[in-house]
């Protein structure tokens, strides 16, 4: 922490922000392997809350890394500095007000752990968008797998680097089970259940 800095408190709270919107803030957290469908399930979420009149913004890994972390790469600690600041910009959105959308692989289960922290144990949903290494490989969206079994992607999550499953994820959507309109509702009945109950 750093030195000689002092809090200092607004005249505006967390509940006036969210009597504003007609929503509670909260952050919708998904991790899963890349090609396990995070993105395309949260750009479908954000719009049909967007439709819905809520107020909503989408934070992804992909994304992130050309502005905020443009300095990071994928080592065990670039990725945790990674999730590290995402995980503060989530928990200020939700301050703001916003329902969340972040989509990183967050491979790591402490720095998960920390988002939600950050974020307040209440609004903070742990979503594990699971699809095997076989299944991800075979999509192969933007052919970084074929790259990185030849080896010219280093530190590659599922391949050469690890992934941490979720120990007690708030929701899991099964990607290769599912379709993305029955996981998209899935996870639009979570986030109804969840706001009522905060
Ligand atoms: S992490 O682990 O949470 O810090 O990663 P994230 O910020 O979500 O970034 C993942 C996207 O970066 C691309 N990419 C890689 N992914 C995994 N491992 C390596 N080495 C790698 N290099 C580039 C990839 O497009 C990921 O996007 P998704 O949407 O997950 O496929």
């Amino acid at each position: 922490m750093t030195k000689n800095i002092t809090w200092h408190k607004g005249k505006v709270s967390y509940s006036d922000r969210c009597n504003n919107l007609g929503q509670e803030g909260m952050v919708l957290w998904f991790t899963g392997l890349s090609g396990a469908g995070k993105s395309t399930i949260a750009v479908e979420i954000e719009k049909k809350l967007v439709k819905q009149g809520k107020a909503v913004y989408r934070l992804d890994g992909d994304n992130v890394r050309h502005g905020l972390n443009s300095d990071l790469g994928f080592t065990a600690e670039d990725r945790n500095e990674n999730i590290r600041r995402v995980a503060e910009v989530a928990a200020l959105f939700k301050d703001a007000g916003l329902i969340t959308l972040a989509s990183f692989i967050s491979p790591y289960q402490e720095a998960r752990n920390f988002a939600r922290e950050r974020a307040g144990a209440d609004n903070f949903m742990e979503i594990y968008v699971k699809a095997d290494v076989e299944a991800c490989a075979e999509r192969d969206p933007k052919g970084l797998y074929e790259m990185a079994k030849a080896g010219e992607i280093k530190n590659f999550t599922g391949i050469s680097a690890p992934y941490e499953v979720p120990e007690n994820p708030d929701l899991v959507v099964d990607t290769v089970e599912l379709s993305v309109e029955e996981a998209v509702a899935k996870v639009l009945e979570a986030i109804d259940e969840r706001q009522a109950e905060i």
